[in-house]
Protein backbone atom coordinates (compact mmCIF):
# COMPACT_ATOMS: atom_id res chain seq x y z
CA UNK A 1 0.00 0.00 0.00
CA UNK A 2 1.51 3.30 -0.81
CA UNK A 3 2.82 5.82 1.67
CA UNK A 4 0.83 9.01 1.37
CA UNK A 5 0.67 12.36 3.00
CA UNK A 6 -3.31 12.64 4.47
CA UNK A 7 -5.05 15.51 5.05
CA UNK A 8 -5.79 15.50 8.67
CA UNK A 9 -7.50 19.06 9.57
CA UNK A 10 -8.11 22.84 8.21
CA UNK A 11 -7.72 26.00 10.26
CA UNK A 12 -8.21 29.57 9.53
CA UNK A 13 -8.01 33.02 10.89
CA UNK A 14 -9.47 36.23 9.00
CA UNK A 15 -8.05 39.54 10.86
CA UNK A 16 -10.00 42.90 11.76
CA UNK A 17 -13.65 43.42 10.33
CA UNK A 18 -14.82 43.31 6.71
CA UNK A 19 -14.39 45.99 4.62
CA UNK A 20 -17.35 46.53 2.11
CA UNK A 21 -16.37 48.19 -1.33
CA UNK A 22 -18.63 50.76 -0.69
CA UNK A 23 -16.53 51.56 2.13
CA UNK A 24 -13.33 51.31 0.29
CA UNK A 25 -15.14 53.35 -2.26
CA UNK A 26 -14.88 56.38 -0.17
CA UNK A 27 -10.81 56.54 -0.31
CA UNK A 28 -10.18 55.03 -3.54
CA UNK A 29 -11.90 56.41 -6.77
CA UNK A 30 -13.68 53.21 -7.37
CA UNK A 31 -17.70 51.54 -7.08
CA UNK A 32 -18.96 48.21 -5.46
CA UNK A 33 -20.52 48.00 -9.27
CA UNK A 34 -17.09 48.24 -11.21
CA UNK A 35 -15.36 45.87 -8.45
CA UNK A 36 -18.59 43.46 -8.49
CA UNK A 37 -18.79 43.26 -12.33
CA UNK A 38 -15.01 42.78 -12.94
CA UNK A 39 -13.90 40.85 -9.96
CA UNK A 40 -16.97 39.45 -7.62
CA UNK A 41 -15.06 40.65 -4.64
CA UNK A 42 -17.39 42.60 -2.09
CA UNK A 43 -15.72 42.63 0.76
CA UNK A 44 -12.62 41.53 2.17
CA UNK A 45 -10.28 42.03 5.77
CA UNK A 46 -7.54 44.01 6.61
CA UNK A 47 -5.38 43.05 9.28
CA UNK A 48 -4.86 45.68 12.58
CA UNK A 49 -1.23 46.08 13.40
CA UNK A 50 -0.99 43.52 15.91
CA UNK A 51 -1.49 40.77 12.96
CA UNK A 52 1.28 40.01 11.21
CA UNK A 53 1.99 37.58 8.87
CA UNK A 54 3.17 34.87 11.85
CA UNK A 55 0.30 35.70 14.30
CA UNK A 56 -2.80 35.17 11.87
CA UNK A 57 -0.85 31.68 10.29
CA UNK A 58 0.02 30.82 13.92
CA UNK A 59 -4.07 31.45 14.52
CA UNK A 60 -5.02 29.30 11.44
CA UNK A 61 -2.26 26.53 12.95
CA UNK A 62 -4.06 26.16 16.01
CA UNK A 63 -7.39 25.78 14.88
CA UNK A 64 -5.98 23.42 11.91
CA UNK A 65 -4.32 21.24 14.92
CA UNK A 66 -7.11 21.44 17.01
CA UNK A 67 -9.39 20.35 14.11
CA UNK A 68 -7.26 17.31 13.35
CA UNK A 69 -6.68 16.54 16.82
CA UNK A 70 -3.13 16.59 16.76
CA UNK A 71 -0.92 17.97 19.40
CA UNK A 72 1.69 20.77 18.75
CA UNK A 73 4.15 18.00 20.35
CA UNK A 74 3.45 15.68 16.97
CA UNK A 75 4.67 18.31 14.26
CA UNK A 76 7.93 17.31 12.48
CA UNK A 77 7.40 20.57 9.98
CA UNK A 78 6.45 24.09 9.27
CA UNK A 79 5.85 25.05 6.03
CA UNK A 80 4.58 29.10 5.52
CA UNK A 81 4.03 30.31 2.54
CA UNK A 82 3.76 33.88 1.71
CA UNK A 83 4.84 36.91 0.03
CA UNK A 84 4.26 39.09 2.58
CA UNK A 85 6.45 37.34 5.92
CA UNK A 86 7.13 39.77 8.72
CA UNK A 87 11.08 39.85 8.03
CA UNK A 88 13.43 38.97 5.61
CA UNK A 89 14.62 36.68 7.99
CA UNK A 90 13.94 34.83 10.27
CA UNK A 91 11.17 32.21 8.29
CA UNK A 92 7.71 33.27 9.40
CA UNK A 93 7.56 29.92 9.55
CA UNK A 94 9.91 30.03 12.33
CA UNK A 95 8.12 33.07 14.60
CA UNK A 96 4.90 30.36 14.03
CA UNK A 97 7.00 27.54 15.54
CA UNK A 98 7.38 29.35 18.89
CA UNK A 99 4.14 30.92 18.81
CA UNK A 100 3.11 26.96 18.78
CA UNK A 101 5.20 25.81 21.37
CA UNK A 102 6.77 23.36 18.64
CA UNK A 103 10.71 22.86 19.63
CA UNK A 104 11.22 19.96 17.23
CA UNK A 105 11.75 19.71 13.73
CA UNK A 106 12.44 21.80 10.33
CA UNK A 107 10.85 25.59 9.79
CA UNK A 108 10.68 27.28 6.76
CA UNK A 109 8.75 30.06 4.41
CA UNK A 110 8.16 29.31 0.37
CA UNK A 111 7.84 32.65 -1.71
CA UNK A 112 5.67 31.44 -5.04
CA UNK A 113 3.51 34.25 -4.42
CA UNK A 114 -0.07 33.51 -5.06
CA UNK A 115 0.78 29.91 -6.02
CA UNK A 116 2.40 29.14 -2.55
CA UNK A 117 0.32 27.22 -1.10
CA UNK A 118 0.37 24.74 -4.43
CA UNK A 119 3.97 24.79 -4.00
CA UNK A 120 3.93 24.34 -0.24
CA UNK A 121 1.69 21.22 -0.98
CA UNK A 122 3.82 19.50 -3.24
CA UNK A 123 7.31 20.06 -0.85
CA UNK A 124 5.46 18.71 1.98
CA UNK A 125 3.96 15.80 0.38
CA UNK A 126 7.06 14.92 -1.40
CA UNK A 127 8.99 14.79 2.04
CA UNK A 128 6.40 13.05 3.79
CA UNK A 129 6.79 10.39 0.58
CA UNK A 130 10.42 10.16 1.49
CA UNK A 131 10.03 9.71 4.94
CA UNK A 132 11.29 12.95 5.82
CA UNK A 133 8.45 13.57 8.20
CA UNK A 134 5.14 12.24 9.34
CA UNK A 135 3.32 15.51 10.49
CA UNK A 136 3.41 18.51 8.35
CA UNK A 137 1.81 22.03 9.19
CA UNK A 138 1.53 23.50 5.61
CA UNK A 139 0.34 27.15 6.41
CA UNK A 140 -0.62 30.30 3.92
CA UNK A 141 -0.39 33.72 5.24
CA UNK A 142 -0.51 37.04 3.87
CA UNK A 143 -0.60 40.90 4.40
CA UNK A 144 -1.45 42.36 1.57
CA UNK A 145 -2.63 45.54 2.73
CA UNK A 146 0.69 46.38 3.60
CA UNK A 147 2.28 46.25 0.27
CA UNK A 148 -0.53 47.72 -1.64
CA UNK A 149 -0.58 51.00 -3.69
CA UNK A 150 -3.21 52.75 -2.75
CA UNK A 151 -2.58 55.51 -5.62
CA UNK A 152 -3.50 52.37 -7.86
CA UNK A 153 -6.93 51.34 -8.19
CA UNK A 154 -6.29 48.80 -10.39
CA UNK A 155 -4.92 46.61 -7.67
CA UNK A 156 -5.64 47.85 -4.69
CA UNK A 157 -9.35 46.95 -4.30
CA UNK A 158 -8.37 43.26 -5.25
CA UNK A 159 -6.38 42.00 -2.71
CA UNK A 160 -7.23 41.35 1.54
CA UNK A 161 -5.58 40.11 4.37
CA UNK A 162 -5.52 35.98 6.20
CA UNK A 163 -4.35 32.60 6.54
CA UNK A 164 -5.00 29.43 6.45
CA UNK A 165 -3.50 25.85 7.43
CA UNK A 166 -3.88 22.12 6.88
CA UNK A 167 -2.44 19.11 8.85
CA UNK A 168 -0.60 16.74 6.75
CA UNK A 169 0.12 13.40 8.02
CA UNK A 170 2.12 10.26 7.28
CA UNK A 171 0.31 7.37 6.55
CA UNK A 172 -0.53 3.73 4.38
CA UNK A 173 -3.90 3.55 2.29
CA UNK A 174 -4.99 1.70 -0.42
CA UNK A 175 -5.36 3.43 -4.17
CA UNK A 176 -8.36 4.58 -3.25
CA UNK A 177 -8.20 5.46 0.45
CA UNK A 178 -7.50 9.38 1.62
CA UNK A 179 -3.98 11.67 0.66
CA UNK A 180 -2.50 13.40 -1.72
CA UNK A 181 -2.88 11.54 -5.27
CA UNK A 182 -0.06 14.54 -7.02
CA UNK A 183 0.73 18.00 -7.66
CA UNK A 184 2.27 19.89 -10.22
CA UNK A 185 4.16 23.16 -10.10
CA UNK A 186 5.53 25.21 -13.13
CA UNK A 187 7.26 28.74 -13.33
CA UNK A 188 8.47 31.34 -16.13
CA UNK A 189 10.51 33.78 -15.26
CA UNK A 190 10.46 35.83 -18.40
CA UNK A 191 6.66 36.76 -16.87
CA UNK A 192 8.36 38.56 -14.03
CA UNK A 193 7.64 41.93 -14.89
CA UNK A 194 3.69 41.60 -15.13
CA UNK A 195 3.32 40.89 -11.54
CA UNK A 196 5.57 41.51 -8.79
CA UNK A 197 6.93 44.04 -6.21
CA UNK A 198 9.11 47.13 -7.11
CA UNK A 199 10.77 47.14 -3.65
CA UNK A 200 12.33 44.41 -1.16
CA UNK A 201 14.17 44.67 2.57
CA UNK A 202 16.90 44.83 0.66
CA UNK A 203 16.77 48.02 -1.14
CA UNK A 204 16.51 51.28 0.51
CA UNK A 205 14.20 53.62 0.78
CA UNK A 206 11.83 51.49 -0.91
CA UNK A 207 9.72 49.27 1.19
CA UNK A 208 7.79 48.31 -2.39
CA UNK A 209 4.56 47.85 -3.96
CA UNK A 210 2.44 45.58 -5.61
CA UNK A 211 2.14 46.44 -9.41
CA UNK A 212 0.22 44.28 -11.94
CA UNK A 213 -0.83 44.47 -15.10
CA UNK A 214 -4.22 42.74 -15.15
CA UNK A 215 -5.22 42.44 -17.90
CA UNK A 216 -2.01 40.58 -19.11
CA UNK A 217 -2.11 38.17 -15.69
CA UNK A 218 -5.63 37.30 -16.63
CA UNK A 219 -4.93 36.03 -20.12
CA UNK A 220 -1.88 33.84 -18.73
CA UNK A 221 -4.63 32.66 -15.65
CA UNK A 222 -7.12 30.65 -18.07
CA UNK A 223 -4.75 29.38 -19.98
CA UNK A 224 -2.12 28.23 -17.88
CA UNK A 225 -4.98 27.00 -15.27
CA UNK A 226 -6.25 25.22 -18.20
CA UNK A 227 -3.23 23.11 -18.88
CA UNK A 228 -2.89 22.65 -14.88
CA UNK A 229 -6.11 21.11 -14.13
CA UNK A 230 -5.97 18.78 -17.64
CA UNK A 231 -2.12 18.14 -16.44
CA UNK A 232 -3.57 16.56 -12.85
CA UNK A 233 -6.04 14.47 -14.29
CA UNK A 234 -4.10 13.17 -17.07
CA UNK A 235 -1.75 12.14 -14.78
CA UNK A 236 -4.11 10.12 -12.48
CA UNK A 237 -5.77 8.73 -15.48
CA UNK A 238 -8.73 10.51 -14.00
CA UNK A 239 -11.32 12.15 -15.80
CA UNK A 240 -13.94 15.96 -15.27
CA UNK A 241 -16.77 13.40 -13.66
CA UNK A 242 -14.56 12.13 -10.92
CA UNK A 243 -14.06 15.27 -9.67
CA UNK A 244 -16.14 16.17 -6.36
CA UNK A 245 -15.51 19.58 -5.64
CA UNK A 246 -12.86 22.62 -7.46
CA UNK A 247 -11.10 24.80 -4.75
CA UNK A 248 -9.33 27.31 -6.85
CA UNK A 249 -7.11 30.20 -5.84
CA UNK A 250 -9.55 33.11 -5.61
CA UNK A 251 -8.25 35.97 -7.91
CA UNK A 252 -11.03 36.42 -9.71
CA UNK A 253 -14.66 34.89 -10.25
CA UNK A 254 -14.46 35.15 -13.62
CA UNK A 255 -11.31 32.71 -13.89
CA UNK A 256 -12.50 31.17 -11.34
CA UNK A 257 -15.93 30.23 -13.48
CA UNK A 258 -14.10 29.62 -16.60
CA UNK A 259 -11.95 27.08 -15.33
CA UNK A 260 -15.59 25.56 -13.63
CA UNK A 261 -16.70 25.56 -17.11
CA UNK A 262 -14.08 23.93 -18.44
CA UNK A 263 -13.97 21.52 -15.77
CA UNK A 264 -17.98 20.48 -16.96
CA UNK A 265 -18.61 21.24 -13.02
CA UNK A 266 -21.64 22.60 -11.87
CA UNK A 267 -21.37 26.09 -10.09
CA UNK A 268 -22.64 24.05 -6.69
CA UNK A 269 -19.20 22.12 -7.22
CA UNK A 270 -16.87 25.24 -7.21
CA UNK A 271 -15.67 27.09 -3.83
CA UNK A 272 -15.98 30.53 -4.03
CA UNK A 273 -14.61 33.03 -1.47
CA UNK A 274 -13.06 35.61 -3.53
CA UNK A 275 -16.89 37.77 -2.81
CA UNK A 276 -16.31 37.44 0.78
CA UNK A 277 -11.88 37.44 0.66
CA UNK A 278 -11.12 38.94 -1.95
CA UNK A 279 -7.86 37.66 -3.14
CA UNK A 280 -5.50 36.33 -0.17
CA UNK A 281 -2.56 35.02 -2.26
CA UNK A 282 -1.35 31.69 -0.69
CA UNK A 283 -3.92 32.19 1.74
CA UNK A 284 -6.59 31.70 -0.30
CA UNK A 285 -6.89 27.86 -1.21
CA UNK A 286 -6.63 26.72 2.58
CA UNK A 287 -9.25 29.49 3.85
CA UNK A 288 -11.90 28.10 0.96
CA UNK A 289 -10.98 25.03 2.00
CA UNK A 290 -11.40 25.64 5.72
CA UNK A 291 -14.77 27.10 4.80
CA UNK A 292 -15.86 24.43 2.89
CA UNK A 293 -15.00 21.36 5.52
CA UNK A 294 -16.39 23.54 8.07
CA UNK A 295 -19.81 24.20 6.44
CA UNK A 296 -19.81 20.27 5.85
CA UNK A 297 -19.65 20.58 2.04
CA UNK A 298 -16.54 18.92 1.72
CA UNK A 299 -16.51 15.35 3.27
CA UNK A 300 -14.12 12.54 4.02
CA UNK A 301 -13.92 10.59 0.24
CA UNK A 302 -14.46 13.45 -1.61
CA UNK A 303 -11.79 14.39 -4.45
CA UNK A 304 -10.79 17.76 -4.52
CA UNK A 305 -9.11 19.48 -7.15
CA UNK A 306 -6.91 22.40 -6.39
CA UNK A 307 -5.06 25.26 -8.84
CA UNK A 308 -3.19 29.07 -8.10
CA UNK A 309 -1.38 31.23 -10.73
CA UNK A 310 0.64 34.30 -9.16
CA UNK A 311 3.78 36.05 -9.51
CA UNK A 312 6.45 34.66 -10.85
CA UNK A 313 4.75 33.90 -12.75
CA UNK A 314 4.40 30.52 -11.37
CA UNK A 315 0.88 28.38 -11.13
CA UNK A 316 -0.04 24.73 -10.48
CA UNK A 317 -2.37 22.41 -9.82
CA UNK A 318 -3.14 19.48 -6.92
CA UNK A 319 -5.63 16.48 -6.46
CA UNK A 320 -6.67 15.09 -2.87
CA UNK A 321 -8.70 12.53 -1.43
CA UNK A 322 -10.23 14.03 1.87
O1 LIG B 1 -3.66 36.39 -7.81
C1 LIG B 1 -2.75 36.67 -8.80
C2 LIG B 1 -3.37 36.59 -10.10
N1 LIG B 1 -4.10 37.80 -10.40
C3 LIG B 1 -5.14 37.74 -11.20
O2 LIG B 1 -5.51 36.67 -11.62
C4 LIG B 1 -5.79 39.02 -11.64
C5 LIG B 1 -6.06 38.94 -13.12
N2 LIG B 1 -6.64 40.15 -13.69
C6 LIG B 1 -7.89 40.56 -13.40
O3 LIG B 1 -8.56 39.97 -12.57
C7 LIG B 1 -8.45 41.73 -14.17
O4 LIG B 1 -7.60 42.06 -15.21
C8 LIG B 1 -8.70 42.99 -13.29
C9 LIG B 1 -9.85 42.74 -12.34
C10 LIG B 1 -7.45 43.34 -12.52
C11 LIG B 1 -9.07 44.18 -14.17
O5 LIG B 1 -10.18 43.86 -15.00
P1 LIG B 1 -10.16 44.33 -16.54
O6 LIG B 1 -11.47 43.95 -17.08
O7 LIG B 1 -8.94 43.70 -17.16
O8 LIG B 1 -10.07 45.91 -16.44
P2 LIG B 1 -8.93 46.90 -16.98
O9 LIG B 1 -7.70 46.79 -16.14
O10 LIG B 1 -8.78 46.66 -18.41
O11 LIG B 1 -9.58 48.31 -16.71
C12 LIG B 1 -10.76 48.69 -17.38
C13 LIG B 1 -11.16 50.10 -16.93
C14 LIG B 1 -10.06 51.14 -17.10
O12 LIG B 1 -10.69 52.33 -17.52
P3 LIG B 1 -10.62 52.80 -19.07
O13 LIG B 1 -9.16 52.95 -19.36
O14 LIG B 1 -11.25 51.67 -19.83
O15 LIG B 1 -11.41 54.05 -19.08
C15 LIG B 1 -9.55 51.34 -15.68
O16 LIG B 1 -9.03 52.64 -15.47
O17 LIG B 1 -11.52 50.11 -15.55
C16 LIG B 1 -10.81 51.16 -14.87
N3 LIG B 1 -10.54 50.72 -13.51
C17 LIG B 1 -11.36 50.97 -12.46
N4 LIG B 1 -12.52 51.62 -12.37
C18 LIG B 1 -13.12 51.66 -11.18
C19 LIG B 1 -9.48 50.00 -13.07
N5 LIG B 1 -9.61 49.75 -11.76
C20 LIG B 1 -10.76 50.34 -11.37
C21 LIG B 1 -11.44 50.42 -10.14
N6 LIG B 1 -12.60 51.08 -10.08
N7 LIG B 1 -10.96 49.84 -9.00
Amino acid sequence: MPLRSVLRGVGKYLPGEPVSNDELAQRVDTSDAWITERTGIKQRYFAQPHESCAFMGAAAARAALSRAGIDAAQVDGIILATATPDQAFPATAVHVQAALGVHQGFAFDVAAACSGFIYGLSIADAMIRAGQAKTILLIGSEVYSRILNWQDRGTCVLFGDGAGAIVLTAETTDSGGPGVLSTHIHADGRLGDILYVDGAVGQPDKPGHLVMNGREVFRHAVAKLAGAVDEVLASNQLNYKDIDWLVPHQANRRIIDAIGKRLGLGAEQVVVTVDQHANTSAASIPLALAEAVEDGRIKPGHLVLMEALGGGLTWGSALVRM
